[in-house]
């Protein structure tokens, strides 16, 4: 699958541009559970994916820099001063905000020309982004030796979306998408920005990702409306983040702030406490915990947290229906994108089946569902 996607872009980029490029390969990402604790400097538990962007890329003589969306058929021409959001930039933003801020930390970067493919699913929730991203932040460093350490490089892709993509995410996606390992998920403390990876091995069972193909037009507003709750709370509460705040602290302002706020904010202290748990359910390969943890995460997420949907709360039920489901929750920032589940092996195909069918009855529309294999991360191919 990989090998595929960079022999298109290098075939790709090599009759465009004639000479031979780097190729960097960046995979997408998953997330076992800690949803929207990232921002709050809590714990996550992601792992990327062998999903991802390959990206073909080199130095340029010219006076302006070339990118070519292979999958699109799309090329985008840009000089490389004065760099600003476009409106409406969609792929184009995400470059631009890289270059842009590693001008901003002084880099001296010159033209370059790449070509880019991906396979990752768009708005399921996957963090098509973060691959895009670190692909060129870590071309870019390499082509031009700017001599970033990766944790650097992350850094840089983050405010790319910040500031060119306006959501204010946290660093579990890009962290992720450079830092995973082959067959392991990354227990990731979001303050230290460090990680602990824990090989994973489900034994009976095996994760299953089921895209509800749902895509809220304002996610990014509602996002960054959520996080603007948890700054406000922890203020309150005069902690530097939620992650620094138990229940018990916040019932004592229960009353200083609406049910709704108090809810989303009880709601990012006990997933940052589920994260813990769950890290000690696989040490312990405690299958039934793993399972129940992740309900529990879906419950918080819809009924506290605001940030599901109907198709996405059908396909819990539906997992929550099957004797060969142990646990299912969404996935990523909400509002649509995939929930992740927790399957018998035995039981993959039965359920596959069943969920497609009710599914399709129920919304007059295909999901679409992947298995997916825990990889390396961000890496140069040849
Ligand atoms: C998006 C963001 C991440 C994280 C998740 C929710 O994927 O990019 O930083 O906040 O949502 O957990």
């Amino acid at each position: 699958m990989i090998a595929n996607l960079v022999k298109e872009v290098e075939n790709s980029f090599k009759k465009q541009f004639k000479t031979d490029p780097l190729i960097v390969f960046s995979p997408g990402r998953i997330n076992l559970i800690g949803e929207h604790t990232d921002y709050n400097e809590g714990f996550v538990f992601p792992a990327a994916i062998d999903k991802g962007i390959a990206l073909a890329i080199q130095k340029s003589e010219e006076d302006i820099s070339k990118v070519f969306a292979l999958n699109k058929g799309e090329l985008y021409e840009f000089a490389l001063d004065h760099i600003k959001p476009l409106k409406n930039g969609d792929w184009r933003n995400y470059i631009l905000g890289v270059v842009a801020e590693l001008q901003v930390l002084g880099k001296e970067i010159g033209n370059f020309n790449g070509v880019f493919s991906g396979n990752i699913p768009g708005g399921a929730g996957m963090s098509s982004s973060a691959a895009l991203e670190n692909s060129f932040v870590f071309g870019i460093n390499e082509l031009f030796n700017l001599g970033l350490t990766k944790e650097e490089m992350i850094l840089v892709s983050q405010k790319a979306e910040h500031n060119y993509a306006g959501v204010k995410c946290g660093i579990m996606d890009q962290y992720a998408s450079m830092f995973g390992i082959k067959d392991s998920a990354l227990l990731l403390d979001c303050r230290t920005v460090t990680s602990k990876p824990y090989k994973i091995d489900f034994k009976d069972y095996d994760l299953m990702l089921i895209n509800t193909n749902v895509k809220h037009d304002l996610a990014e507003t509602a996002y960054n409306d959520r996080r603007k709750v948890c700054e406000k709370v922890s203020e309150l509460l005069g902690v530097v983040a939620l992650r620094d705040a138990s229940t018990s602290d916040l019932e004592k302002i229960k009353h200083d702030i609406s049910e709704e706020d108090y809810q989303k904010a009880l709601y990012v202290i006990e997933e940052n406490n589920r994260v813990k748990k769950f890290a000690a359910a696989i040490e312990k390969d405690d299958l039934s915990t793993l399972g129940s943890l992740l309900f529990q995460s879906h419950d918080g997420l819809s009924v506290q947290y605001l940030v599901s949907c109907t198709e996405l709360d059908f396909l819990v039920t539906q997992a929550q229906g099957s004797s060969d489901v142990i646990g299912a929750r969404m996935m990523g920032g909400g509002f649509g994108g995939c929930t992740i589940n927790l399957v018998r092996k035995s039981g993959m195909e039965a359920f596959k089946k069943e969920v497609s069918k009710n599914f399709k009855d129920e919304f007059g529309r295909a999901c679409s569902i992947y298995e997916v294999k825990l990889s390396q991360g961000t890496h140069l191919v040849n």
